[in-house]
This record gives C-alpha cells, sequence and structure tokens, in this order.
C-alpha cells in the first residue's frame, strides 16, 4: 500500500473505525480506478460516537459522488474541448473529475479541497491513474488564469454558493455539474446537459439525487 493510501485509510478510520478502502474500476467509467470507501460497508443505526466523528469529518472524498462520475464521463467524451487546457477542479474530493481531465488530455489539473484527507486521497488516487496532478487547499491558493474550472456535487451546501462568483475571476470557462440543484441563479451559467449517475459506492442514495444537471459558464463550449 502507498503512503497517500495508508494515510487516506487512516483518516477514513478515524471517522468510521470498521470502513476500509476498497480499489475498484469506476462503474461505466472503468478505466479509471478509485480507492473508495468499501461497498458492502453496514450503513444500519451507527454508534453516537460515530455519528458525532462523521459530522464534524464527513469524509465526503471516500465516495466517488454521482456528479463527478457523471462529469467524468463527460470529460472522457469531450476531448477535443478539454485537450491542453489548463483545469481546476474545485472541490475536487477523491479526485475523479481532475484525474478524468488529466486522461482526456488536458495539459495541467490542479485538484482544490478544503479538506486535506481529500487531497491525499486525490494524490493516492492520481498514483492509481497514473497521472501527475497539482494540488491547492483552497480557492485562494490558484493562482494564473485557469482555462476551465469544474465543479460537481460541491453546491450542496448554500454557503459554497459565492464560489461560483469566485471562479468565475479565474477562468475561461466554467462547468459545474450538480445533482443537488436544479438551476443556479446567475445568468451567466446556462444548462447544457443532462444524464443519470448514482454516487458510488452507493450506501441508501436517494433516487431524487440521480438527476445530474450540466451548467456553463463561458464561451468555449458554444464552438465545440
Ligand atoms: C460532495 S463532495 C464532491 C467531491 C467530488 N467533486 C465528486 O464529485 O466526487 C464536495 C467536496 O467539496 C469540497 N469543498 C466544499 N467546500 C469547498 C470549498 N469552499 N473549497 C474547496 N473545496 C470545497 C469538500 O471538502 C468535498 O470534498
Amino acid at each position: 500500500m502507498t503512503t497517500y493510501l495508508q494515510h487516506s485509510l487512516t483518516a477514513l478510520q478515524r471517522t468510521l473505525p470498521d470502513a476500509e478502502l476498497e480499489i475498484t474500476p469506476l462503474p461505466t467509467v472503468e478505466q479509471i480506478q478509485l480507492a473508495l470507501i468499501n461497498s458492502d460497508f453496514q450503513t444500519g443505526p451507527l454508534p453516537a460516537d460515530v455519528m458525532y466523528r462523521v459530522i464534524a469529518h464527513p469524509a465526503y472524498w471516500a465516495f466517488c459522488w454521482g456528479s463527478g462520475l457523471a462529469l467524468a464521463r463527460w470529460l472522457l467524451s469531450s476531448t477535443a474541448f478539454v485537450a491542453n487546457k489548463r483545469i481546476a477542479d474545485v472541490g475536487s474530493g477523491c479526485g475523479v473529475g481532475a484525474i478524468a481531465a488529466k486522461l482526456a488530455g488536458a495539459s495541467e489539473v490542479v485538484a482544490c479541497d478544503n479538506d486535506p484527507d481529500a487531497l491525499m486521497v486525490a494524490r493516492a488516487n492520481a498514483d492509481l491513474n497514473q497521472v501527475q496532478l497539482s494540488y491547492a487547499g483552497d480557492v485562494a491558493e490558484l493562482s494564473g488564469t485557469f482555462d476551465l474550472i469544474l465543479m460537481a456535487d460541491v453546491l450542496y451546501d448554500k454557503s459554497n454558493y459565492p464560489l461560483l462568483e469566485t471562479v468565475k475571476s479565474l477562468a475561461n470557462d466554467i462547468v459545474v455539474a450538480d445533482s443537488r440543484i436544479q438551476s443556479i441563479d446567475d445568468p451567466s451559467f446556462k444548462a447544457f446537459h443532462q444524464c443519470e449517475a448514482l454516487t458510488y459506492p452507493n450506501l441508501g442514495e436517494f433516487d431524487e439525487f440521480k438527476d445530474v444537471r450540466f451548467f456553463h459558464a463561458g464561451s468555449s463550449l458554444a464552438s465545440q
């Protein structure tokens, strides 16, 4: 086990002592392998002390969220749009969007997440897929101009909405994939794609979150 994987497992078990990391090809995007929480993890009622830990340190990065999975699929089928671009994946979690962008031909991809454990597992997953990423712990650390910013399932929390304004000042194009919102209340973002995907592993996600909506701000996508 690599050091990044070992540290990721330690971080996961700090929150969920009975959890393991399982390395699996991502369903429907099988060229990507990810270390994620074991798919047979028992989700029954958790002891109170574990529940408190989950609330304090949610370990979102131990899952590939439905929007990240859908985004990876879209990036890998949009190589002409992605190729040679400098990209940041904001709220990168397990790293799925960043890894897919690199595999789709991006020149540089920065995985940005404000959870240090997420950056750790993104490093482990980048190694598993033999891609090189750059890393940032906060959008404030994203320096220089980006061609494209990606955000997948980051708008589950309304307090993250201001990130949309921040990333608009950093890149020519923004692509948001999200199953938690129906629309973006900013006319510069236009819906352009929709597909179905659930979080993997699926430990009981509600079907109401299976529709992933894609929004784009910028000009490059129109000229594809
Ligand atoms: C629901 S997860 C989605 C992860 C990944 N994009 C995916 O689709 O699998 C959201 C991620 O956004 C990160 N996040 C939330 N707010 C953030 C912020 N202000 N800056 C950077 N990352 C943030 C969280 O730490 C978490 O890893």
